[in-house]
């Protein structure tokens, strides 16, 4: 396994985004500085947050492909699955969302998450409310509304496939899109055939994220997915 100097050079590097806002959400930990003898420990591919401009252009492109009359940001609740520190479910909070939930495995990370929404919640306004719960996101019960469940590479492809085929399983309203990060498991979510993919594109960080970005790149790749059978509620209106 490389170390962790090697694969991210800057893991030391505070982003301006804490800075501003007086929270914690920057840095790297490796899968091994992630273990505490939980079950699924071993499928954990470490902690680094989302860059800001990635985010915001990615939700911008994702809304982009909702429908003007059936596709409401205001019904949908956003799932970050694998919530680190939280930095993606303030940025989130910028948008209308339905409810914004935040499942991390790491007691000590979900903690972090917590008090990064109390800060956020002081110096931003944010405009849904936000929720951190710590556990297993194998486990996590869906909510029955339409779904934005966003993942940035939490972990390996054999618990990506399980949350798949529980989503597509799940009782609620069949509509369920995947904002999928660094998507290393395309192929498992190909083979399945539950989730169509309607785009995929490499977004490139703005300046400050690209100095601090923790493994020192300056863009991410990123794919939206919606559940084969929610284009039949959607329409099939293509982005
Ligand atoms: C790359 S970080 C992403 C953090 C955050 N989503 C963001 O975009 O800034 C992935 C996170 O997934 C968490 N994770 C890994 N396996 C998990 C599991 N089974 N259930 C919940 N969280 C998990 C890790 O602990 C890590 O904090």
């Amino acid at each position: 396994m490389a170390s962790a100097s090697k694969t991210a050079p800057n893991r030391g590097v505070i982003h301006p985004f804490d800075g501003k806002y007086g929270t914690d959400t920057s840095g790297f930990l490796g899968p091994e500085e992630l273990v505490m003898g939980r079950a699924n420990d071993a499928h954990n591919h470490g902690y680094s947050a989302i860059a800001p401009s990635v985010f915001r252009e990615a939700c911008r492109r994702w809304r982009d492909t909702l429908p003007a009359v059936s596709g409401k940001i205001e019904a949908y609740s956003f799932v970050d699955v694998g919530a680190g520190k939280g930095r993606a479910l303030l940025l989130a909070s910028e948008l209308p969302f339905r409810k914004i939930i935040g499942v991390e495995l790491c007691e000590d990370l979900a903690l972090i998450a917590q008090k990064n929404v109390a800060r956020w919640s002081r110096a931003a306004r944010p405009r849904a409310r936000i929720r951190v719960v710590q556990g297993d996101a194998a486990k996590f019960p869906w909510p029955r509304t339409p779904l934005l469940v966003y993942l940035y590479n939490p972990f390996s492809c054999s618990l990506i496939e399980r949350m798949a085929e529980t989503l597509a399983a799940a009782p609620g309203s069949g509509l369920v899109d995947l904002l999928y990060v660094n998507p290393t498991c395309a192929d498992t979510l190909a083979r399945q055939a539950f989730f169509e993919r309607l785009w995929t594109a490499r977004i490139p960080m703005d300046e400050a994220d690209q100095k601090a970005d923790p493994y020192g790149t300056t863009s991410d790749l990123v794919s939206i997915y919606r559940l084969a059978r929610a284009r039949d509620h959607l329409g099939k209106r293509s982005p």
